[in-house]
């Protein structure tokens, strides 16, 4: 059995003796294109998901998306995926950006495990994922991290909407936790208010210094419980930015769709 499935398997929680609580029996196909069948809890308890690894979340998250939503590359190839009605859509939105601001790339189910170990998000926590795409890292905060808010702001209608379909679907499926709150949103990220953040990611690699540095200023005004902030550039050698009230904490690297064995990710904290 791939690992995929047994990943899921080993989730299941030991039923008392003599009881069967409900289960349900899918097909899923996994990255490398292997379909195996994996048998989950109909209503498996929070305290379960909290602790999934990545294959776990991965055999949770993927079939809730359609075969279509698999952008998973870092290059122009994949702005072309979006409608020339929904790049128009998306630029309004955002007239001081370029196309180029659109490309696509995520973090992968082991790359967004890692962030959150590095984030050592818990209970109080409210993480945005700004310029969330697909919603990937942003449900997978959710289901894994346990955060009390999992927030995913995108400026493409399209991939804001695939994003909404999936969260629909493990809703369905009974996978999310009610107790905790998950949005996925389409809007320009600089028009969030950000008052309850306490932990941002900003994927900013095909972003430019000016948008950079208005997202930067956005979360310096707004976020006021802001306690850490990842870029995956150097805001100092990429951008030419050194805000006064961010100290870098960390350097490392996560996992990213265009670089599964990990690309650079720089940890700052909030100390104004
Ligand atoms: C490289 S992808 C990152 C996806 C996601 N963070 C992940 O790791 O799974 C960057 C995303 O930022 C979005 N984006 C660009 N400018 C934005 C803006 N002004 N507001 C919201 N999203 C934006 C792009 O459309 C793209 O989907």
């Amino acid at each position: 059995m791939p690992a995929l499935a047994t990943a899921v398997v080993a989730l299941a929680p030991r039923a008392p003796r003599g009881s069967r609580p409900p289960r349900t029996t899918k097909t899923i196909t996994s990255r490398d294109g292997v379909r195996c069948e994996v048998s989950q809890l109909a209503e498996p308890p929070a305290q379960l998901r909290f602790s999934m690894d990545a294959d776990a979340a991965r055999a949770v998250i993927e079939p809730a998306f359609d075969e279509d939503a698999r952008q998973r590359c870092m290059s122009g190839d994949f702005t072309p995926a979006l409608s020339a009605e929904d790049i128009a859509a998306a630029r309004a939105m955002s007239p001081g950006q370029t196309e180029f601001a659109l490309t696509y790339g995520e973090l992968t189910y082991e790359g967004c495990t890692r962030l959150g170990e590095i984030l050592a998000m818990g209970p109080d926590d409210v993480f945005y994922d700004l310029g969330s795409g697909l919603g990937r890292a942003t449900i997978q905060a959710h289901l894994q991290w346990g955060v009390k808010r999992a927030v995913g702001v995108e400026l493409s209608a399209e991939r804001s909407a695939q994003a909404r379909r999936a969260v629909e679907r493990l809703e369905q499926n009974g996978q999310l936790d009610h107790s905790r709150r998950l949005d996925l949103v389409c809007a320009n990220l600089l028009e969030g208010s950000y008052r309850e953040a306490t932990a941002v990611y900003l994927c900013c690699c095909c972003w430019d210094s000016t948008f950079v540095a208005q997202a930067l200023e956005v979360l310096e005004k707004r976020a006021v419980n802001l306690r850490q902030i990842v870029t995956i550039e150097p805001l100092d050698r990429k951008f030419g930015l050194r805000p006064a009230w961010l100290t870098l904490k960390q350097e490392t690297r996560v996992g990213q769709t265009w670089a599964p064995e990990g690309y650079p990710c720089y940890v700052y904290e909030v100390t104004r």
